[in-house]
């Protein structure tokens, strides 16, 4: 808990200029656009170092004005790992690197319309993902939200943080494979598995907390009531602090690279009977998330 006004709205470490850009902030801790990038030419190592620390920074990263195809957005992952193969590609044709995100009249749902961090029902969930969103809705809307999650931990009582520290819960993909989108499982079925509670970022070291309502099941050791319980309650801590959130307004050609470790994600479905169309890389992470 925050023990201090000044604690609270401690904003110190704000950086906005990089050897190779600058940066416009979305939020004072989380979402930042960034200047002058073309991410359809050759990056430098400076210029990747500066992303790499921007990123760290800002958690997640606007670039507008993007004119990629399919491997330029490819490459541009590439340069931050080995790129993710989403556990439902087996439904789909095409590029197994590329997760097509599309809504239309027809769409029976909108793909993360919930908050959620991406694919955390893998042993190695994705490290980050770069969505290149390229038709928004002619009525607007189609906004990302995204909430921070070191800041969702540093926001709860010492007691509560105590609690949790030292808890697994687990992650099972058919909670929104199965269950929300209806998907047919590959022979073996989804990933199930289970991971801390509260995380530490490999990079930066802090504390995250680390559940989320599109794939956490259950905390283990805890009995099925007390586990909703307490799920219900970090949920709701999540939903109803817009402290937490900062929010991505697209444009055609944007292309939005956030870090999966830290944050959540929600996609707002508000434009039907309107379209959206994107494409989404995601980067394979490096170890399983830990404590
Ligand atoms: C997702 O990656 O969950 C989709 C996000 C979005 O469409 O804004």
């Amino acid at each position: 808990m925050f023990n201090t006004r000044e604690d609270q709205f401690a904003n110190g470490d704000i950086r906005t200029h990089y050897r190779t850009f600058e940066v416009a902030p979305l939020t004072p801790h989380i979402g930042a656009e960034v200047r002058h990038v073309d991410l359809a030419e050759p990056l430098s190592n400076e210029g990747a170092q500066d992303l790499h620390d921007a990123w760290m920074d800002w958690k997640v990263l606007v670039f507008r004005n993007q004119h990629l195809n399919r491997e330029q957005h490819k490459a541009f992952g590439r340069r931050f790992g080995t790129l993710h193969v989403h556990p439902m590609q087996h439904k789909y044709r095409g590029d197994p690197e590329i997760l097509t995100v599309k809504t239309t009249a027809k769409s029976p749902y909108t793909a993360g319309d919930g908050w959620h961090t991406d694919v955390t029902c893998d042993a190695v969930p994705p490290l980050g993902s770069m969505l290149y969103v390229t038709e928004t809705p002619e009525c607007g809307g189609g906004d990302t939200l995204f909430a921070d999650m070191y800041l969702a931990y540093r926001m709860l009582s010492e007691p509560i943080q105590r609690f949790l520290d030292g808890l697994t819960a687990v992650h099972d993909g058919a909670i929104p494979y199965i269950g929300s989108y209806k998907s047919t499982p590959p022979p073996g079925g989804y990933p199930r598995n289970e991971h801390p509670v509260v995380t530490r970022h490999p990079v930066t070291r802090r504390k995250i907390l680390y559940v989320n309502q599109g794939f956490t099941s259950h905390i283990v050791g805890l009995s099925r009531a007390e586990s909703r319980a307490v799920l219900e309650m970090l949920y709701s801590h999540i939903n109803s602090t817009p402290r937490l959130w900062g929010r991505v307004p697209w444009q055609p050609n944007t292309l939005t690279f956030w870090d999966n470790r830290c944050t959540q994600h929600h996609a707002v479905w508000d434009y039907y009977p309107h379209s959206r169309y994107g494409e989404r890389v995601s980067i394979l992470g490096t170890e399983r998330p830990s404590a």
